[in-house]
């Protein structure tokens, strides 16, 4: 198996660590984020990066780049009227312009690459309309449309997907999962009745970033225990 060079912007801590943790020993892993602590030994390339205000350094990067995954997202839930423009600005910011500003950067370096397979973060809340979510499901909706966009304008040289989970026990989620009284409540939402782990979503990422998903490109994909799609309750 050949081994790619995959950038993950946010690859310190959830999903995005959890995905470096499968991946590191069979491909070159460039972990751009504003921490690495949390890395210890592990085998990849930290690159020091802050997505709201650096350039990420292009000569830290590889020249070729298979795979990207881009992690940075916010989970900021709360009545319409108390998202102000302000905070669905914020939102939009994290999730989704910091994203094109890093696909401009690095376009010569997937160029590179034979097929490059990205992968971008979207959330259940897309497809089926939740109360609270507008400002999320507003900026991760930019997301789906940006991906099979880019997707249809770059094939066959690029391949786009989009993960779209559902609750994730992660550090992003720890204020949902704070105790186990709200832990229950979120696991018996779900027809799959538990909530989602890091790796629940790390192994569709490690599938999409490899050669056996060639064929797929343009899809949303719902990583999220039945609850975009099944009413069991
Ligand atoms: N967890 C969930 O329940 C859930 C549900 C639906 C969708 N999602 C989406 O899935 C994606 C991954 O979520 P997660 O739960 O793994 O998030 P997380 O636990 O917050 O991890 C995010 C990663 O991105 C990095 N990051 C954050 N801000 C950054 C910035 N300004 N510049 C560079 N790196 C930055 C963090 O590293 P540093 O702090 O070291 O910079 C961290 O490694 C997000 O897009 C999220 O919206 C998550």
């Amino acid at each position: 198996m050949k081994r790619k060079n995959i950038l993950l912007i946010g690859g310190s801590h959830g999903i995005g660590f959890e995905i470096a943790l499968k991946l590191y020993s069979e491909h070159n892993i460039y972990i751009a984020s504003r921490t690495s602590e949390n890395l210890g030994n592990l085998e990849v390339t930290h690159i020091p990066y802050d997505a709201s205000k650096d350039e990420i350094d292009p000569s830290a990067l590889p020249e070729r780049i298979d795979g990207f995954v881009y992690c940075p997202g916010s989970i900021n839930l709360k009545p319409f009227k108390m998202l102000d423009p302000k905070a669905f600005e914020e939102d939009m910011q994290i999730n989704f312009m910091f994203l094109v500003k890093i696909i401009h950067t690095i376009l010569p370096n997937l160029k590179n690459s034979e097929q490059a397979s990205l992968i971008f973060f979207s959330t259940v809340a897309v497809k089926v309309g939740m109360p609270f979510h507008t400002s999320i499901a507003a900026a991760k909706g930019a997301i789906e449309g940006f991906a099979k966009a880019l997707a249809a304008e770059y094939a066959p040289q690029f391949r786009v997907n989009v993960i779209a989970p559902s609750l994730t026990e992660t550090p992003l989620a720890k204020r949902l999962l704070g105790n186990e009284k709200k832990k229950e409540l979120m696991n018996n939402r779900h027809p799959m009745k538990r909530v989602g782990q890091a790796e629940d979503i790390a192994n569709i990422a490690r599938f999409l970033l490899s050669d056996d998903s060639s064929w797929i490109t343009g899809q949303v994909i719902g990583v999220d225990g039945g609850m975009s799609t099944l009413n069991v309750n």
